[in-house]
C-alpha cells in the first residue's frame, strides 16, 4: 500500500512511524488509521523490523479524531461501520514493542494513540489531554479505559470530565509517559530505546509485552501463573542459554530468536 498520511522509514532493525497531515496537526481520519493498521501490520510481518516507533510533528503527536470528517456523522453510519474499532484493534495486536514518540498536542485519540503503544517517551512540549468533552462526545480509544488504567480515577475523571491539558511534567508524575526529553532530543532517545530493545532475543521481548499487557485482562494470580510459566517456557529457547552463558563468559550476548 502506498502511503499519503503516514511515512514510513525502517532504519537498521527499527520501523519508524510518522503520522503526516501536517495542516490538520495530524489529526487521525479514517485513511490515516487504515494506513496506520496497515504499515503495523507490515511492519509485525516484516523480519527485519524488532521495534517500532510512532510519532508525529514536533508541534503535534495527533490532535485527535479528524473533527471535520466526523462533524456530519450520524450514529447509525458511526456504530455501523465500528467508527475506529477494526484499526485500532489491528494496531493492538502488533506484537512487536511500539514505542510513542510525543511531541506537542496528543490530544483525544491522539492521546489514545500514544496509549496503544507500549510506552510513551514524552518531549518536554507533550500535552495531553481528552478534550472530547468539549465537543459534546467522550473518549472512544480507551481515554476512559487505558487512561484511567496508567493514572488513575482521579486524574482519568478530571482530564474526561474537564477536558484540561496536562503538561509532560504532570503526565511522568502520573505515570502515563516513560521518560521526558529535551523536543530537541526526543527522537535520538526513541531510537536509541528502540535500538537497544532491538538487540533482545526478540522471545524475550514478544512474551514480556505479552505478559505486562495480560496483567489489565486477569486477576493477580492468574497473571503470575502466565507470567511465570511464560518464564518456564523461556528455558526452551537457545537464547536463554546464550543469555545466561554470555554473562558467565562476561561477554555479549549473540541472540537468534530461537
Ligand atoms: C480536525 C483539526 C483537529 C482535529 C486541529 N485541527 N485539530 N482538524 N480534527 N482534531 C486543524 C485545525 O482545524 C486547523 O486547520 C489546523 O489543524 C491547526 O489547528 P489550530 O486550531 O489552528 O492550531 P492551534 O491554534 O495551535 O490549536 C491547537 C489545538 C487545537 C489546541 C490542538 O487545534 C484543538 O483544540 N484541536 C482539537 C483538539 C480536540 O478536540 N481533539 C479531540 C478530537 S475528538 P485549519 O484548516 O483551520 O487551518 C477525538 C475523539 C476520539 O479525538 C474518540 C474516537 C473514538
Amino acid at each position: 500500500m502506498a502511503y499519503e498520511t503516514i511515512i514510513v522509514e525502517i532504519e537498521d532493525h527499527v520501523a519508524l512511524v510518522k503520522l503526516n497531515r501536517p495542516d490538520a496537526l495530524n489529526a487521525l481520519n479514517a485513511q490515516l488509521l487504515t494506513e496506520l493498521a496497515d504499515a503495523m501490520g507490515a511492519a509485525q510481518k516484516n523480519d527485519k523490523v524488532r521495534c517500532i516507533v510512532l510519532t508525529g510533528s514536533e508541534k503535534a503527536f495527533a490532535a485527535g479524531a479528524d473533527i471535520k470528517m466526523m462533524s456530519e456523522k450520524s450514529f447509525t453510519e458511526v456504530f455501523t461501520e465500528d467508527l475506529f474499532g477494526p484499526e485500532t484493534a489491528e494496531i493492538s495486536r502488533v506484537r512487536k514493542p511500539i514505542i510513542a514518540a510525543v511531541s506537542g498536542y496528543a490530544l483525544g485519540g491522539g492521546c489514545e494513540l500514544a496509549m496503544l503503544c507500549d510506552f510513551i517517551i514524552a518531549s518536554d512540549t507533550a500535552k495531553f489531554g481528552q478534550p472530547e468533552v468539549n465537543l459534546g462526545v467522550m473518549a472512544g480509544i480507551g481515554g476512559t479505559q487505558r487512561l484511567t488504567r496508567a493514572i488513575g480515577k482521579a486524574k482519568a475523571m478530571d482530564m474526561n470530565l474537564t477536558g484540561r491539558f496536562m503538561d509532560a511534567e504532570e503526565a511522568e508524575r502520573a505515570g502515563l509517559v516513560s521518560r521526558i526529553v529535551p523536543a530537541k532530543k526526543l527522537m535520538e532517545e526513541a531510537m536509541a530505546a528502540a535500538a537497544k530493545i532491538a538487540e533482545k532475543s526478540m522471545i524475550s521481548v514478544m512474551a514480556i509485552k505479552e505478559s505486562v499487557n495480560r496483567s489489565f485482562e486477569v486477576p493477580l494470580q492468574e497473571g503470575l501463573l502466565f507470567e511465570r510459566r511464560l518464564f518456564h517456557s523461556t528455558f526452551a529457547t537457545e537464547d536463554q542459554k546464550e543469555g545466561m552463558a554470555a554473562f558467565v563468559e562476561k561477554r555479549t550476548p549473540q541472540f537468534r530468536d530461537r
